[in-house]
Parts: structure tokens; sequence; C-alpha cells
């Protein structure tokens, strides 16, 4: 009994330890929608609580979207793999903000009337079409981001994965397509953001900046592995 005791709390310290990194982003990626749910409740979301849902959630699978872009340039720039155990499931996480913000659209503020859906806001308001591309793209990834569909898609797994980078894109054009002249300064700043994090994939980029960063942590033999373990990450 107590040895068995003790094999479980060690199991438990062994799991700990090589997870607490995706529970902490995990948890810390759904604090935003926690906190949204909680205001919610308590009738707290402002004057126009289906414009604080609509802005929250749509910024918020912007960011979470831009973090898991992130990991693949942060693991290139520093080496830290751990980064790239959270890329998935911030993906996933980036969708569910992605999809709450088309259901608070379609349901609250249109109450799905589709035919004014249509001419009131997709017909007029072309960003909508850029968010509903974005949307659509991010579908079958966060779809087959199991394991199963990992195998089942081999190579062609990784391709269709390639194509976040055009949801990303798609994304940016669409905040930045909806703002006001006056309000095109976040915008911005996350396009120049994306076009950074895409910078960092480019090949010849991306092996200077292993080469730089293995010459300056001085590990020489690390350099074939390194530029391997870049090749293998998206
Ligand atoms: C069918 C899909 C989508 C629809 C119908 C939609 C609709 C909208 C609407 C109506 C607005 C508000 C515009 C305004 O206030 O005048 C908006 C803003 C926004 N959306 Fe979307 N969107 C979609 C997809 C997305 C996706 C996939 C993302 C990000 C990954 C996103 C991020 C944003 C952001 C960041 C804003 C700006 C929020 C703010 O002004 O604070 N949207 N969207």
């Amino acid at each position: 009994m107590k040895e068995q005791l003790h094999r479980n709390v060690h199991k438990l310290i062994h799991y700990w330890r090589a997870h607490w990194f995706w529970w902490a982003v995990t948890l810390a990626a759904l604090t935003p929608l926690a906190w949204l749910l909680w205001r919610g409740w308590h009738g707290a979301l402002g004057v126009d609580p289906v414009n604080t849902i609509n802005n929250e959630t749509g910024r918020v699978a912007l960011i979470v979207l831009f973090l898991s872009l992130a990991c693949t340039p942060l693991h290139i720039l520093f080496g830290v793999r751990q980064v790239l155990s959270v890329r998935k499931s911030l993906g996933l996480i980036a969708f569910v903000y992605a999809a709450l913000h088309l259901a608070n659209f379609l349901g609250l503020d249109y109450a799905f009337d589709f035919e004014l859906i249509l001419h009131d806001a997709v017909l007029t308001m072309p960003y909508i079409l850029a968010g509903g591309l974005a949307l659509l793209i991010l579908t079958p990834l966060a779809i087959t981001s199991t394991r199963g569909w990992m195998r089942r898609l081999g190579r062609n797994w990784k391709r269709l994965h390639q194509l976040v980078y055009a949801a990303g894109v798609l994304a940016v054009l669409h905040f930045l397509w909806q703002a006001k002249a006056a309000e095109r300064a976040e915008p911005l700043i996350y396009a120049v953001v994306l076009a950074l994090l895409l910078l960092v994939r480019v090949p010849p980029v991306r092996r200077w900046l292993v080469t730089q960063r293995t010459r300056l942590t001085r590990r020489k033999p690390a350099i074939s592995r390194v530029l391997n373990e870049a090749k293998t990450t998206h």
C-alpha cells in the first residue's frame, strides 16, 4: 500500500517535471476565456457586452495564434526545445477563441439572421471575408491536430499545417481592414511582428541565426544537430 502510494507520487512528480511548461502555458492561454465567462456570468461586460466579447475573443485569438507561430522562431533563436511542446495546443486554443468570436458574431450580434448577415455584413464589409477565410483555414488544422491524423497524413500533415501562416496573414489583414484609420497602429504592429516571425523561417536567415546561436553558446559539435532540428521543425 505504502509502496504503491510512493510509486504513484513518483509518477506524478515525473509527469509534472515533463509537462509543467505545457500546463502553465495552456492554462495561461485559457485564462482570458475564464475571465470573459466570469464577467459574463456576473453581468460585468460593460455597456455593450456583444462588442466586448467580439473585441476580446478576436484579439486573444490573434495573440494566441501569434504565440503558436512564435514557437519555432523561439526554438531557432534560443534553442529551447520546450517551446515546441506548446505549439499545437496554442494553435488549438487560438481556434477555440476564433470560433467563439464567430459564434458571438452570428448568434449574439446577428441572432442567426443569415440574410441580414449576408447583406449587412459579408457583402458590405469585405474584412469579414478575410476573417472567415482565416477561420476556414484554421478549422482543418484544428481537426487534424491529433496524433492519429498526424500518422494518417504523414508528410502531408506538415504541408497542410504550413497553412497556419496563411491564416495568420489573413487574420492580420482582417484586423487591419476593420480598424478605422486612427486605430491602425496596433494592427500594423501585429503585421510587423508577423513579418519578423516569417522572416526567421526563410532558410538562409534560419541557417544564419542557428550558426550565430551556436557560435554564441559555443556548442561546437551541436551545429549539425541544430541544423537538423531546424529542418525537422516547421
Ligand atoms: C468568420 C470569421 C470572422 C468574423 C465573422 C469576424 C468578425 C469580426 C467583426 C464583426 C469584428 C468587429 C469589427 C468592428 O468592431 O467594427 C471583428 C474584429 C476583429 N476580429 Fe474578427 N471575425 C472573424 C474571424 C477572425 C479571426 C480568425 C481572427 C483572429 C485569429 C479575428 C480577429 C479579430 C480582431 C483582432 C478584431 C479586432 C477587435 C478589436 O477591434 O478590438 N477575427 N471581427
